[in-house]
């Protein structure tokens, strides 16, 4: 699947966010090696720290469901951002976490603006030097 149908789809999730609370929608869809996508979107509560980003809602999501396969991507948007959104430190680590568990073949990570025109790639990996891990 191309990155630009990745994103739509983003988008499109990111209009069933819950977020009142910051009025920051964002969307995620994660492309599976089967070429399943599953969605998510941000998450929000009124006991603000449990709200759950998008990229966080839709890893889990696939997790769960379709553990046997591998994550190839994530698309991340909002239709709020006039700039590519990019993952939160903690959606890092979760993303890296995925990364290990499918013996460390890397995810592409896509991050696009409102428009899903401007989009930005890169590898988990890159996006978190120096990750926490023990051995
Ligand atoms: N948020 C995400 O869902 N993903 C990101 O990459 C950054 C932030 C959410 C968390 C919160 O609901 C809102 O955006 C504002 O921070």
């Amino acid at each position: 699947m191309e990155n630009k149908q990745l994103i739509a789809k983003a988008l499109e999730a990111a209009q069933r966010a819950w977020a009142p609370y910051s009025g920051f929608r964002v969307g995620a869809a994660v492309l599976l090696e089967d070429g399943t996508v599953v969605c998510g979107n941000n998450q929000e509560n009124r006991a603000y720290p449990l709200g759950s980003c998008a990229e966080r809602v839709a890893v889990n999501f696939a997790r769960a469901t379709y553990p046997a396969l591998k994550i190839e991507a994530i698309a991340i948007a909002s239709p709020d951002s006039a700039v590519p959104v990019t993952p939160c430190g903690g959606c890092r680590e979760v993303l890296l976490e995925a990364v290990r568990a499918q013996h460390n073949c890397d995810i592409r990570v896509v991050m696009a603006d409102r428009t899903g025109e401007l989009y930005r790639e890169a590898l988990a990996t890159e996006l978190l030097p120096f990750a926490f891990e023990f051995k």
